[in-house]
């Protein structure tokens, strides 16, 4: 069984698991006491969440299970006030370790709460989704959405330990897979070009098999750990590298309302749209655009936008970034494929340029 250990303010494993035979015993080594909080919403706990708690009975561990509704909609404070409340009248306290058992939604939502409830509580990450195993589950960021914007309150809090079953993958729908693909590929144009060549080679097949998917996540999860171990705050400007494509895929779900595109395909079309402006600055390799589109079509992503935005107004959503600084975005950019760089000093009109054409 692989194992990758983050060294991060305390270390912790990410283990990757093909199965459910021995889930239980691994998590049960990372319990404060016998006794879990389980958090999930409605999708996971329909297939998952019995099966989960058979598990943890059989090894006589106490549980205690919250669900919501499945959505990003939940991702609020109230959510959050409702878990307390269940929380307190069924007796979770410091012995409890909580256990996030979903994608990246629940994964945010139980990490927040571990990290606030009675001063904290140990959590462990049990990620459903490919997105959630590629990247939400690893590197300690908690939060919730408020209407001031998207992951606005949380913090830093790091779980006990990941583990990571890719058999949660077979109920997956397509959509969602693809998703977390977007990811996947972010690490590989970012950091590793014989990673992309691989991938190419997994996307040429008919399906992708489990082997395949044990392969991309554990390469991700490297990748994602790596960067974390060194700046686990975002203060070194080391985190910030994962950004790529985001700056516009997040003001893209904005102007749509979050209603059009899935996180991960907004960060298709960003990563496409840096590319080609850093081909243009003369910044990125020639035709460093033309292969990442041609990787992203045959991983199935629609790479068109097809409705008319403002490119004036949708630069200024750009701007309102987190990631920016007085006004001015800090593009993440390619070099070429397996190789990027954090810049200031983009002139805006090579954007605003590069926007009226991606937004016509
Ligand atoms: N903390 C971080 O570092 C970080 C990083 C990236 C994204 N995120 C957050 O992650 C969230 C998106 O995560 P997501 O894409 O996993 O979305 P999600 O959690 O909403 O899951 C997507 C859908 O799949 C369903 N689902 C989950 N696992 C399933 C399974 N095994 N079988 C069948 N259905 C399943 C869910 O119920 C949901 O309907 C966003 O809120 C984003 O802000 C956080």
């Amino acid at each position: 069984m692989k194992q990758i250990n983050l060294k991060v303010s305390h270390g912790y494993p990410i283990i990757f698991l093909n199965n459910f035979n021995d889930f239980s015993a691994r998590l049960k080594k990372y319990l404060i006491q016998k006794k879990v909080f389980i958090i999930s919403d409605t999708n996971v706990a329909a297939f998952y969440l019995r099966k989960i708690e058979q598990l943890l009975e059989k090894e006589k561990i106490d549980v205690k299970s919250f669900v919501f509704k499945a959505g990003e909609e939940r991702k609020n404070i109230k959510i959050l006030t409702d878990i307390v409340k269940y929380a307190t009248a069924s007796g979770v306290d410091r012995q409890h370790t909580v256990i996030a058992l979903g994608g990246g939604v629940v994964g945010d939502i139980a990490g927040f709460f571990a990290s606030v409830y009675m001063r904290g509580l140990k959590y462990i990450q049990v990620p459903t989704t490919l997105l959630a195993m590629v990247d939400s589950s690893v590197g300690g960021k908690t939060g919730v959405n408020t209407e001031s914007g998207k992951n606005i309150i949380g913090t830093f809090y790091q779980p006990q330990c990941v583990l990571i079953n890719t058999k949660f993958l077979q109920t997956l729908n397509s959509r969602h897979l693809r998703n977390g693909m977007a990811e996947v590929i972010k690490y590989a144009v970012s950091f590793d070009v014989k990673f992309f060549r691989e991938l190419n080679l997994i996307f040429e097949k008919e399906f992708i098999s489990e082997k395949d998917f044990e392969n991309i996540i554990y390469k991700s999860c490297s990748f994602k750990a790596d960067i974390v171990r060194k700046d686990e705050k975002e203060t070194k400007g080391l985190r910030e590298l994962l950004n790529f494509g985001h700056t516009f895929a997040h003001a893209l779900e904005t102007v749509t309302e979050y209603k059009e595109f899935l996180h991960g395909e907004a960060v298709a079309i960003g990563m496409l749209f840096v590319c080609e402006l850093a081909e243009r600055m003369s910044f990125a390799k020639k035709n460093t655009a033309s292969v990442l589109k041609e990787m992203l079509a045959a991983a199935g992503f629609c790479l068109n936008i097809n409705k008319k935005y403002d490119p004036v107004k949708f630069f200024e959503v750009m701007k309102r970034d987190k990631k920016s600084v007085s006004d001015k975005i800090k593009f993440v950019l390619p070099k070429q494929i397996g190789q990027i760089k954090s810049k200031m000093g983009v002139e805006d009109k090579a954007v605003l340029n590069l926007l009226k054409e991606v937004l016509k």
